[in-house]
């Protein structure tokens, strides 16, 4: 319970879907640690160590309540306020507290560009039945040449698979950028990037895509 009351189902299953959307807001619960809290909120924290430390996936976003957690662990090192790790972070005083996953549900989106006028010249060609890569012939056609685009923005990436041949989009997803914590802009994560902790920022990328 988060609140020392009863709460009918509905109002469980509101608050759960509240906390899958929004930045949860709860009251602090002694002893835990923020992915058991998130656990009970039914939030998407990633993680593929065991909850250990080690792998660093699991960065939430402390917008209040800071203060009621535990002193950072030396596998926090790479963060700053107001980040944490899940696994990492326990409630020592009772405070109200608002954290949130850094990555968050992926987003569809609902259009493109228009592309009527759009000239189609991917490096990778077909030639009767071979694939080519500029001039360097590096397969045999198996029916269909697909290609990724990727827009890594320092908010939102979006990745698209497309038909090479036809230009037709096939799929397309967007979800938040797991690098925020190294800072909201360019020159930020570059300077971050330059510090001690080189490589996390692509380490997070890698790990969350
Ligand atoms: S779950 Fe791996 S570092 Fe937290």
């Amino acid at each position: 319970m988060l609140e020392g009351r009863e709460l009918s189902k509905n109002e469980v299953r509101r608050r759960l879907e509240n906390a899958r959307n929004r930045c949860p807001e709860k009251t602090s619960q002694l002893g835990k640690t923020l992915f058991e809290l998130g656990d009970e909120l039914n939030l998407d924290i990633p993680s593929s160590c065991g909850r250990n430390g080690e792998c660093h996936e699991c960065v939430v976003e402390i917008a209040n309540g800071i203060q009621a957690l535990n002193e950072r662990s030396d596998s926090e090192s790479f963060l700053k306020e107001p980040y944490r790790l899940a696994c990492q972070a326990r409630v020592v005083a009772e405070q109200p507290l608002v954290f949130s996953p850094l990555r968050r549900r992926p987003k569809i989106l609902a259009a493109g560009m228009k592309k009527d006028n759009l000239l189609l010249e991917p490096m990778v060609t077909r030639r009767e039945d071979r694939v080519y890569y500029g001039e360097k012939d590096i397969d045999h056609y198996r029916g269909r040449l697909l290609g990724i685009a990727v827009d890594l923005g320092t908010t939102t990436i979006v990745a698209e698979l497309i038909d090479l041949e036809s230009g037709q989009s096939i799929e397309r997803v967007s979800f938040e950028n797991p690098q925020k914590f190294g800072g909201s802009d360019v020159m930020h994560r570059i300077s971050y990037d330059g510090g001690e902790h080189r490589g996390e920022l692509t380490k997070s990328l890698i790990k969350g895509t």
